[in-house]
């Protein structure tokens, strides 16, 4: 229990990476959490991009400064489109690969941007880049990679977020 509230306090944002590559083992790690949420339908598909041509180029299409941090690998998250719980389910998955991560010694960032360009009907040479199946949605991405320093971040500090019924 205490392992896990520790797990839980540093799954916090990382905006700092080094260039080292994750190894395959942890990427499996993180893949093998994802998938093994709570989940009827599995409703999901991931793109795991560590192409770094390819990160640069999608980095330059959102035309943001940095918006990756320059995490080596981002993992794009996709829900299927005819599915009852597909994004909450989708969701799941990525908050338990960003805790799987922390396991490894590994930080996260979720990023939206990317999500944006994947589902743009004009960026479709990208989603066939990443061979998402028809049919599904990008919701989000996560950045993830080896922390390079670091980050004193404050606490979240509003915990007025609850009524007790009891
Ligand atoms: C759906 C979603 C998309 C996000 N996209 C980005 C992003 O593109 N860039 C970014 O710096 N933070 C983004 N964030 C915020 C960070 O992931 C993180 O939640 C925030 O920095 C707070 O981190 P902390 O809880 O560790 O303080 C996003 C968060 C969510 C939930």
């Amino acid at each position: 229990m205490e392992q896990n509230q520790e797990l839980l306090k540093k799954r916090r944002r990382t905006f700092h990476y080094r260039k080292e590559q994750i190894s395959d083992a942890q990427l499996h790690d993180l893949e093998a959490y994802g998938i093994s949420v709570q989940s009827e339908e599995q409703p999901w598909f991931f793109a795991v991009i560590q192409n770094q041509e390819i990160l640069n180029r999608m980095a330059e299409m959102t035309g943001l400064d940095d918006p990756f941090y320059g995490a080596p690998t981002l993992i794009a998250a996709f829900a299927k489109d005819n599915a009852v719980s597909a994004v909450v389910d989708t969701a799941f998955a990525l908050s338990s690969m960003m805790n799987a991560a922390v396991n490894e010694g590994l930080g996260t960032c979720m990023i939206g941007s990317l999500k944006d360009l994947l589902n743009h009907p004009e960026h479709m040479d990208l989603r066939n880049l990443c061979r998402v199946p028809d049919g599904y949605t990008c919701i989000g991405s996560i950045a993830i990679g080896f922390p390079d320093e670091e980050e004193d971040l404050p606490d979240h500090q509003n915990t007025d977020v609850f009524s007790y019924i009891r």
